[in-house]
């Protein structure tokens, strides 16, 4: 994916999501303010309570766009036959896209209002998704391919030799002399060369930098990161067993169809 189509599409993840918000809190905000009691009073009542039309459609709608924002990421991450579609970092990306649409409207589904056993599975959502906002950060400080495949230590070393010798042997900079006093450095040299040169000089030094931090805290981060699993998986379980609880309660015991 091209640097604009993948910033595009992230704009547009933003702004579903952001459009998403706006207008469902446009649209029920009267509503949700009420407290419980004067709630069946309102106008919007058969609308919005969690097994009016709209309430109920957002249920499904969210429990569905979670699911396959959810699954469509295991599939593509763990069977070796679709690992030709789609780049699997651009994949989590969709993944994080969502399982966050797909909770919001599940968030307006409950009407703010959360009784009985499906509130675990709705706290337990929560939790998952808190949780990916820390997964994330720990999957970002882990050098990857481009494909989104960790890098062993011996990888990231190579990168870290290859941006060495490039500053070796294009600008004769020595990484390891001028890792204690840079920027003295870097205004020293700054008379000799081009606006260009140093430029790409500092983007150099700033990525070396980078990657030695990364190199140090490697092998810590991969280990927070295999842990931290062991939090957003088990609350994804838990969610989805409540969530298929629920469904089969509301819709066979209790009998609601929404438009079916
Ligand atoms: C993770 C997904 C879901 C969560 C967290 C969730 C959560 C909730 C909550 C908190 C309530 C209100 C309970 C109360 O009145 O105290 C509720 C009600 C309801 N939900 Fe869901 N829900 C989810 C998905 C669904 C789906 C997929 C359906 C469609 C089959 C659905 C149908 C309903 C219905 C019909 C009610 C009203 C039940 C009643 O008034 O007795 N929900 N849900
Ligand atoms: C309620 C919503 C969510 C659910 C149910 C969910 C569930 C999951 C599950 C089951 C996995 C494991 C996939 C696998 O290893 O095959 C996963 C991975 C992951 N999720 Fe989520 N997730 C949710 C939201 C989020 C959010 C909001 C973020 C980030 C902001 C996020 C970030 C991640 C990351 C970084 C991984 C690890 C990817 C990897 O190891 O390859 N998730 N998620």
């Amino acid at each position: 994916m091209k640097p604009f189509v993948h910033k595009l599409s992230i704009s547009i993840y933003l702004i579903i999501i952001l459009v998403t918000i706006v207008s469902l809190t446009y649209i029920g905000l009267s509503f949700y303010r009420l407290p419980i009691e004067e709630r069946f009073y309102s106008p919007l009542y058969q609308q919005l309570k969690p097994s009016g039309f709209f309430g109920h459609g957002l249920g499904i709608l969210g429990s569905f766009i979670m699911l396959f924002g959810l699954f469509s990421y295991m599939i593509r991450k763990r069977f070796q036959i679709f690992s030709r579609i789609g780049v699997l970092k651009y994949w989590l990306e969709f993944h994080i896209f969502m399982c966050t649409l797909g909770p919001i409207m599940i968030l307006f589904h409950t009407s703010f209002k959360f009784g009985g056993i499906v509130s675990v599975g709705f706290w337990s959502m929560a939790i998952v998704w808190a949780s990916g906002i820390v997964g994330r950060f720990f999957y970002l400080q882990i050098p990857r391919t481009i494909e989104g495949r960790e890098l062993s230590l011996l990888e990231v070393q190579e990168i870290k030799e290859k941006l060495d010798i490039e500053l070796l042997e294009k600008y004769n900079i020595n990484f390891s002399e001028i890792s204690t006093d840079k920027i003295s450095h870097l205004k020293s040299i700054s008379k000799s060369i081009s606006g260009k040169d140093y430029r790409k000089i500092k983007r150099l030094i700033r990525n070396e930098e980078k990657i030695v931090r990364r190199i140090a805290r490697l092998d810590k981060m991969k280990n927070l990161f295999n842990y931290w699993h062991f939090a957003h998986l088990p609350f994804a379980l838990i969610m989805i067993i409540i969530l298929i609880i629920h469904v089969v309660v509301v819709s066979f015991w209790l009998g609601y169809k929404w438009i079916f």
